[in-house]
C-alpha cells in the first residue's frame, strides 16, 4: 500500500489535482491518498473542493488578507513538514508553480519523501513573468523525482535542463480532465441569472485578470480598454468579469468599472458554474494560465493579457492571441473579432494541444506501475 500526500493551496491547484485524487480513490487496496490544503486561498479553494466533493485530511488554514510571498511560503513549509513527519508517506504530489507547490516540494525533499510534480516543465525563462511562478517552477523541477509534463514541449524544456528522460512522462494537462467533469454538470440557477443579465443575444466576453505583474498600470490599462469597448459596442457585447478576491485587483476593478450597463462585475464563480458560463462566451480575455488551456476544448478564442506565456502551444496553433496589456492593442484586436466574422473564425480550430481528458489516469498508472500510453497532441 502506497501512502500519498497531495498538497493543494490555490484554486487552480485544486481544479487540476481533483481529477487525480478521484482517480487514486478508485484503487483503495493499492493506495492511501490523503489531501493537505494549505488554504493559501480560502473561499476560492473551498468552492472547488465542494464541486468535486473532496474533503481534506489536513487543513493548515493559512490565508491572510494581502499575504506576502515569504509569509505564505514559510508557514506552508513548516505546516507540511509537520504532517510529513507524522506518517511514512511514499510520495508528495504537487502541482504547478504556486507558493504552496514550491514549499510542499521542498518539504518532501527535507523529509525524505519523493516528490511528483504535475504540470512540470512550463517555462518562459523570464524570471519576472510570471512573477514569482517562473522561478517557483524551475526550483520545483530541481527537487522533483517524477515529472508529469503536460505537453511534449514542456518535456523538452525539462530534458534541456538535464533532467533524465525516464523521469519525465507526458500526460496532457489534468485541467482538461477537470473540464470534462465540470462540463457535464447541470446549469445552476446562478449560471442562469448571470447569463440572463448578459442577454443571450449579445456577444458575451469573459474577462479575468489577477496576476501580480499586472498590478498597477497594466491593470489600469486593461480596465480603460474594457470601458472603451463596452461603450463602443453597447448593444453588441456584454462583459462578464468575475473579480479575483485579491484586494489589489478588487479595489482597482470596482473603482474603474462599476456601474457600466454592459459590464457585469461578479464574485468569482465556482468551477462548475464558471465552465457552464464559459460555454456561452464568444471570447475570453484573460491573464490566467488555466483558462488558456481550457479555451481550445471549448472552441472559444482566448486573448492573453500577458507579454509572455508559458502556454505557447495555443498561440502556435492559432487558438489564442498574445494581447499584452496595451490599451489600444486590446481595443483594436477585440474590435476586429467583434466586427468581422472572418477574423473571428481564424481562431476556431479543431486541435487541442493541452490534453485529452486522460492525464489523471496516466499519472495514477505511472505511480501504481500499471501500463499506459503517454499523451500525444490531438
Ligand atoms: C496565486 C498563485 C498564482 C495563481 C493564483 C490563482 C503564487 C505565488 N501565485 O496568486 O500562480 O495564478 O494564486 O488565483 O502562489 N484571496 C481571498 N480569498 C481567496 C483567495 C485569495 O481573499 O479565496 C485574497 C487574499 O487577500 C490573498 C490574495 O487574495 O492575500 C492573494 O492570494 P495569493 O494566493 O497570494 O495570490 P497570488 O500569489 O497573487
Ligand atoms: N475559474 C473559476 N472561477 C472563476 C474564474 C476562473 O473556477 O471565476 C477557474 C478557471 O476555469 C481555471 C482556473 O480557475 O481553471 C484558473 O485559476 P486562476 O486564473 O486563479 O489561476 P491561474 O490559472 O492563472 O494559475
Amino acid at each position: 500500500m502506497l501512502n500519498i500526500l497531495v498538497a493543494i493551496g490555490t484554486r487552480p491547484e485544486a481544479i487540476k489535482l481533483a481529477p487525480t485524487i478521484l482517480e487514486f480513490q478508485k484503487y483503495p487496496k493499492d493506495v492511501n491518498v490523503e489531501v493537505c490544503v494549505t488554504a493559501q486561498h480560502r473561499a476560492l479553494l473551498d468552492d472547488v473542493l465542494i464541486n468535486f466533493e473532496i474533503t481534506p485530511n489536513y487543513d493548515l488554514d493559512l490565508m491572510s488578507k494581502n499575504q506576502t510571498l515569504d509569509e505564505i511560503f514559510s508557514r506552508s513549509l513548516a505546516g507540511i513538514s509537520e504532517i510529513l513527519r507524522q506518517k511514512p508517506f511514499d510520495w508528495i504530489l504537487v502541482q504547478g508553480d504556486t507558493s504552496t507547490a514550491l514549499s510542499a516540494a521542498l518539504s518532501g525533499f527535507y523529509n525524505g519523501v519523493r516528490v511528483a510534480h504535475v504540470e512540470a516543465g512550463l517555462r518562459t525563462y523570464n524570471k519576472l513573468e510570471p512573477y514569482p511562478e517562473e522561478i517557483n517552477r524551475q526550483l520545483i523541477s530541481k527537487i522533483t523525482d517524477l515529472h508529469f509534463a503536460p505537453t511534449l514541449s514542456a518535456k523538452s524544456n525539462l530534458l534541456s535542463e538535464g533532467i533524465s528522460n525516464e523521469d519525465v512522462i507526458v500526460t496532457g494537462n489534468t485541467v482538461i480532465d477537470a473540464l470534462r467533469i465540470a462540463s457535464s454538470a447541470d446549469e445552476s440557477d446562478h449560471v442562469k441569472n448571470v447569463l440572463e443579465v448578459a442577454h443571450l443575444n449579445t456577444k458575451i466576453i469573459m474577462v479575468t485578470a489577477h496576476r501580480r505583474e499586472n498590478f498597477g498600470r497594466p491593470l489600469e490599462s486593461i480596465c480603460e480598454a474594457l470601458k472603451s469597448l463596452a461603450s463602443k459596442y453597447t448593444e453588441d457585447i456584454h462583459v462578464i468579469y468575475p473579480v479575483h478576491p485579491n484586494p489589489n485587483v478588487q479595489s482597482k476593478v470596482y473603482k474603474d468599472l462599476q456601474g457600466i450597463k454592459n459590464i457585469s462585475l461578479i464574485d468569482p464563480l465556482n468551477y462548475f458554474d464558471f465552465i457552464q458560463v464559459l460555454k456561452h462566451c464568444f471570447l475570453i480575455i484573460t491573464d490566467s494560465g488555466g483558462i488558456q488551456e481550457e479555451a481550445p476544448t471549448l472552441k472559444t478564442p482566448v486573448f492573453i493579457l500577458r507579454n509572455q506565456t508559458e502556454r505557447t502551444e495555443g498561440v502556435a496553433k492559432g487558438v489564442g492571441l498574445m494581447l499584452g496589456t496595451d490599451k489600444t492593442n486590446i481595443i483594436n484586436q477585440t474590435s476586429k473579432v467583434i466586427e468581422h466574422q472572418s477574423e473571428y473564425q481564424k481562431y476556431i480550430k479543431q486541435s487541442n494541444p493541452y490534453g485529452d481528458g486522460l492525464a489523471s489516469q496516466r499519472i495514477v498508472s505511472k505511480i501504481l506501475h500499471q501500463p499506459f500510453n503517454e499523451f500525444v497532441e490531438i
